[in-house]
């Protein structure tokens, strides 16, 4: 119902995509996973967290903004199967957005508040870089998320990822699996290149006891399809890219939720 944060009690898995860092692809992963778990059939919705530096629109290839219905609640506009919200949709790309702590929180409030969100299976979350305002209030607004962490290759990166499943900690979220991006880079002799060095992925994962969910090549097609708006694991479904996407939307989809709230339950 609008007007009612439907999160907080439905059946709905709440997957946040963080890191440590800028840069490491966050939305890149959180827009291809959301639209491969769209074309598993799943209903998914994605939550662009990243009020200043939001390219969910682009990425889905979004233009429109979400209509208006009742004079108060948002309808989101869909893409590749995915619904979205973001920032983006009320402010010019080439603007700055000047935050204040409490408009901040309201703002998300109401992003997931004053949204007919309809009865996603998903709601995946591109959360801003590092750690924070907006990880605060979306824990308090989404205390069920679930948190995946993106990090690099390099070992070196680690340290810096860590930091993300530290603040998860701290605002009571579990960390469900770590996602290794930028890889690899496949040459033409098939041969897989590490450019960023190798194992960050796994010794995260190792140290945060959580599995490492996939490792996403560095693919020039990627970049691209994020630049214009058409995620490669919609143009190339059948690629190496893709497999791994579907493969990591997969594992996630048959992990248990850890904790199951059923509107039905509820005692109020
Ligand atoms: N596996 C990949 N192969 C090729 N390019 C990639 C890959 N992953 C991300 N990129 C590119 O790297 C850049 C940064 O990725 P992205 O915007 O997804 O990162 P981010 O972590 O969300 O960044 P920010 O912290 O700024 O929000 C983008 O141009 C994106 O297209
Ligand atoms: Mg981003």
């Amino acid at each position: 119902m609008p007007g009612e944060n439907p999160f907080t009690h439905a059946n709905t898995r709440v997957i946040a995509i963080a890191s440590g860092k800028g840069g490491v692809g966050k939305s890149s992963v959180t827009t291809n996973l959301a639209v491969s778990l769209a074309r598993m059939g799943k209903r998914v919705a994605a939550l662009d967290a990243d009020v200043w530096g939001f390219s969910m629109p682009r990425m889905l290839g979004i233009s429109e903004a979400p209509s208006i219905k009742d004079d108060k609640t948002m309808i989101p506009p869909s893409s590749f199967g995915v619904r979205c919200i973001s920032m983006g949709f009320f402010v010019p790309e080439d603007q700055a957005v000047v935050w204040r702590g409490p408009m901040l929180h309201k703002a998300l409030e109401q992003f997931l508040t004053d949204v007919d969100w309809g009865e996603p299976e998903y709601l995946i979350v591109d959360m801003p870089p590092g750690t924070g305002d907006v990880a605060l209030s979306l824990a308090e607004f989404l205390p069920r998320a679930e948190v995946v962490i993106v990090t690099t290759p390099q070992p070196a990166a680690q340290a810096v990822a860590q930091r993300a499943a530290a603040m998860a900690d701290k605002v009571d979220l579990d960390v469900i699996g770590v996602i290794e991006n930028m890889s690899f880079f496949r040459g033409d002799d098939d041969k897989a290149y590490e450019i960023f060095g190798s194992g960050g992925g796994q010794d995260l994962a190792t140290r945060l006891e959580v599995p490492l969910l996939g490792r996403i090549p560095l693919v020039k097609e990627l970049r691209e399809g994020g630049d214009i708006g058409r995620p490669i694991v919609e143009t190339d479904p059948s690629g190496e890219t893709s497999q791994v996407f579907g493969a990591i939307a997969t594992a996630i989809d048959s992990m248990a939720p850890k904790r199951i709230y059923k509107k039905e339950l509820r005692l109020s």
